[in-house]
């Protein structure tokens, strides 16, 4: 057992959440639309990936599992595409080899499927493509058939993640609340992890998704939870630690549970047999930060003048209850309106949240790196 960060998890190293799994399974055995909320690194996709889908597969002989993600797509296009190679990937799964011919011929006329043998590992492949040469396969085409064809003899199961992204393609909302609209009694998980859109999308009257499903909210995880996940990985090196500085460990992370991780996996490489004390946390950050100093570098280097601006800003004065503030605006060079966009921008990219507190950074370690760097 070690500290994962970095890929999605095992059910075994998945800390808190059982009150979440229960309700998914739950609401998925009746056929429910559910719309899962969480910020960043909250475990939605591992939950859903690593034990949700398994568990559906499991238990439903004839399984087919449509899983696919939204994260910064573009376009119409883009969303197609990402939706058809979902498709594929999950039919390829549902249907053993030696029916497979048979199963395209019975579930995808229409769609000219084509099978392809990889000269390396002898694997076959599916791909469909659309009636006119050059265009994608449509939305529209592909959960027809999900729901008209293969419903009608397997379990479908949709899943959907980082939503909120179709928010930036303006046609794609309408097309997906009609889709979704048709498919009656399949389950369908909707995730996001960026709640002021998803709130936009779900949660205002005249929403194109007002009236759409059962929210579920993944919640940080109890102070008490994470520190019994701590001592259980930590214990094999002989380190000990407080509830006390378990808590401080958690709040240097701004809970967010990828940098948790990220600071235990550090922890558990670099001491043993020693009581861990605040100094111990916060020297092993700052070493961290300094390993990944060129990762932080780049991932800001994406970001215009007056964005990095804002960064720095929230990172040295935050959390920021409210940007459009005097007292916060008079820490900074730029405009006005160019500071409300920039926090539209970095909110919309996932560098910064809104919590209770106020707007902080998402990141922590690049918190620590730009007040150190900047
Ligand atoms: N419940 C948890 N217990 C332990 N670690 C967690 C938990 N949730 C998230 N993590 C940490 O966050 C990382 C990312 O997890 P995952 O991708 O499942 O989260 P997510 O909510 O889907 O995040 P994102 O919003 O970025 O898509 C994991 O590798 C792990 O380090
Ligand atoms: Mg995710």
């Amino acid at each position: 057992m070690s500290f994962i960060h970095d890929v999605i998890l095992n059910e075994e190293d998945i800390c808190n959440l059982s009150r979440e799994k229960k309700i998914l399974n739950h609401g998925i055995e009746n056929g429910k639309k559910l719309v899962v909320y969480g910020r960043r690194n909250s475990g939605k996709t591992s939950l859903l990936k690593n034990v949700i889908i398994p568990k559906f597969e499991k238990k439903n002989k004839s399984a087919f599992v449509i899983f696919c993600d939204f994260m910064e797509v573009k376009d119409i296009d883009s969303i197609a595409l990402r939706l058809r190679v979902s498709f594929e990937k999950a039919f390829m799964k549902a249907f053993p080899k030696e029916t497979f011919v048979k199963q395209i011929k019975n579930f995808l006329v229409g769609l000219r499927p084509q099978i392809t043998v990889d000269p390396l590992t002898g694997e076959t492949s599916l791909s469909i493509t659309a009636e006119k040469a050059g265009q994608e396969v449509s939305l529209e085409s592909i959960f027809e058939i999900l729901g008209k064809k293969i419903a009608t003899k397997m379990n479908v199961l949709i899943v959907l993640d980082e939503f909120q992204d179709i928010s930036f393609v303006p046609e794609a909302q309408g097309l997906f609340r009609d889709a979704l609209q048709k498919m009656g009694k399949i389950p369908v998980v909707i995730m996001g992890s960026k709640k002021h859109l998803l709130a936009k999308m779900f949660a205002v009257p005249d929403a194109p998704f007002a009236d759409f499903g059962v929210d579920i909210e993944f919640n940080d995880i109890p102070y008490e939870e994470y520190h019994a996940y701590c001592q259980e990985r930590l214990s094999k090196k002989g380190i000990k630690l407080s509830l006390e500085n378990s808590t401080i460990w958690q709040n240097l992370m701004c809970r967010n549970a990828e940098a948790m991780n990220i600071l235990g996996a550090y922890i558990l490489e670099n001491f043993s047999n020693k009581n861990i004390n605040e100094l111990d946390l916060r020297k092993s950050i700052e070493s961290i930060i300094s390993e990944r100093g060129s990762r932080y570098e780049e991932y800001i280097g994406h970001l215009l003048t007056s964005e990095q601006e804002v960064l720095i800003a929230i990172a040295k004065y935050g959390p920021v209850l409210e940007p459009s503030s005097k007292e916060f605006i008079k820490n900074l060079k730029s405009a006005h309106a160019t500071i409300l966009k920039a926090v539209r921008n970095l909110e919309n990219h996932s560098y910064i949240e809104k919590t209770m507190q106020g707007y902080q950074l998402v990141n922590p370690m690049l918190k620590y790196y730009l007040l150190k760097n900047r």
